[in-house]
């Protein structure tokens, strides 16, 4: 889209003071990604000629996190400011390659923006995104002087006529590499917070008369920034009122859409259901006519048509077919593939099985590295006892069985097809032949017994 020769520079070395966290700043979440993250994704989508990332060496997690070997790595050892920090980058772009800076903690910089910022730079030596807020507080405020710019001033650095302007910077600008070069060796740190300001190029660029233009944003929100965790639950809020919005004009049925979350991507099909106080979290495919229950949380799975996920169920993980019913209060844990017309109910725990189709397991039970056949029924309270400290060992179960309530499955076990289990069998060996399985138990009954009394 852009010119080859343009670089992005995303600048993500701040300390981030202001968050209050052990966690590096740009690698908070929002909407499900990081906000590095979603800077990356803004400045892939100008294909630049080359992307250069500025860190802070004290925060590595940053760059495993992102583990992203086409960007250029660049560290900024001491935090001297945005100034500093884009000098620290210019190692890495040459004189005529046009730099666009962003922001690592502004995620909502549209491409659109960015498109037109590019399409100004035909006509300036450095164009400017800004835009115009009621509440310009904590930002650069962009200083005219008949219509032509002048400076960008700081809050800090700001007097009081200047702290009312309301055409603030974004902190993304673009310039060639020359230019760039020349204006950042010239910066000093003579201000309130003793940093050096990526701001002041604008004065060096007035000072040599060079065209500088601005360009507004399409809305505030692209402008919105995260400093501190009161800013980031605001953008939080931003993204999945978006969201929301989008889901409901694709025809998504959300009884409560201001308790909705979606912390990643969804696909659905038709008349998708979801009500209350549901989470959506990583890569999600619901098909035609899913509903979710209130307050289910779903991670990375795949529900198919008609299936019915009931209230308070948890999914992750999972792949279920269709006409399923799930819960309410199921969990369903990673890698379990439930096939079509299953029921699972209520304090029902399965992780690592395949379940075929019809079977039913309804109450109170557990399951862990089991294949269970088609049409099997598990009565309530049953379990595999697949662990014995040390290693998982698995349970198989044909089609047809019946596991009456209670039962033990002590693995690794197999129970042949058309099987039935007695309720409260404690199954120890692999039963062949179809045939009624059970423990020989004796019920004893104790006559005239009295029940202990209260001390
Ligand atoms: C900056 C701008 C301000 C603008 C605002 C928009 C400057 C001096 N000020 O202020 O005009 O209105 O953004 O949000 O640029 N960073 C480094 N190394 C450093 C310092 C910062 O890489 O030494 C990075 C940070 O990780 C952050 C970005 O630069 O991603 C901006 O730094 P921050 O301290 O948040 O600047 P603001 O005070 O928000
Ligand atoms: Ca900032």
């Amino acid at each position: 889209m852009l010119k080859k020769e343009t670089n992005v520079v995303i600048l993500a070395a701040g300390k981030g003071t202001r968050m209050k966290s052990s966690c590096p700043k740009v690698l908070h979440i929002l909407g499900g990604k990081t906000i590095l993250e979603h800077v990356i994704n803004i400045a892939k989508s100008v294909k630049p000629k080359k992307i250069i990332l500025v860190y802070n060496n004290e925060e590595k997690e940053i760059k495993s996190k992102i583990n992203d070997t086409s960007i250029h790595w660049v560290v900024q050892k001491e935090q001297k400011g945005t100034g500093d920090a884009i000098l620290k980058a210019s190692k890495n772009f040459s004189d005529n390659d046009d730099i666009i800076v962003l922001y690592g903690d502004m995620p909502y910089i549209s491409i659109e923006s960015i498109k037109k910022l590019f399409n100004s730079k035909k006509k300036s030596k450095i164009s400017l995104l800004t835009a115009y807020t009621k509440n310009p507080n904590g930002y650069g405020r962009v200083l005219k002087k008949n219509g032509k710019v002048i400076k960008i001033i700081e809050e800090l650095d700001a007097n009081f006529r200047e702290k009312k302007i309301k055409e603030v910077y974004s902190g993304t600008f673009i310039a060639s590499g020359k230019d760039l070069k020349r204006w950042l060796n010239k910066i000093n740190n003579k201000n309130i917070k003793k940093e050096f300001y990526a701001t002041d190029i604008i004065h060096f660029a007035n000072l040599e008369k060079s065209i500088i233009k601005t360009v507004q944003t399409l809305n505030y929100q692209e402008i919105l920034g995260v400093n501190n965790k009161l800013q980031l639950s605001i953008l939080e809020k931003i993204f999945q009122k978006k969201q929301i919005n989008d889901l409901l004009l694709s025809g998504v049925t959300l009884k409560d859409p201001y308790h909705f979350i979606l912390r990643g991507i969804l696909k659905h099909g038709k008349n998708v259901e979801i009500d209350t106080g549901v989470i959506l979290e990583g890569n999600i495919v619901l098909g035609n006519n899913v509903k979710i229950g209130a307050g289910s949380v779903i991670k990375n799975s795949f529900i198919d048509n008609q299936t019915e996920i009931k209230e308070y169920t948890v999914v992750e993980n999972v792949k279920i077919g269709k006409k399923c019913i799930i819960g309410p209060f199921a969990h369903l844990r990673p890698n379990t593939i439930l096939d079509n017309q299953i029921h699972i109910g209520n304090f029902v725990e399965i992780k690592d099985s395949t379940v075929k189709e019809k079977s039913k397991i309804k109450h109170l039970s557990y399951f862990g590295n089991a294949e269970i056949g088609s049409q099997v029924n598990v009565g309530a309270g049953s379990i595999t006892c697949n662990y014995d400290g040390v290693n998982k060992f698995k349970t198989i179960i044909g089609d047809n069985v019946l596991i009456g309530a209670s039962t033990q499955l002590i693995a690794p076990i197999k129970v042949t097809k058309n099987t039935t289990i007695a309720a409260g069998t404690t199954l120890i060996k692999d039963v062949n032949t179809p045939c009624l399985v059970y423990n020989s138990k004796e019920q004893k009954q104790k006559k005239n017994w009295i029940r202990p009394k209260k001390l």
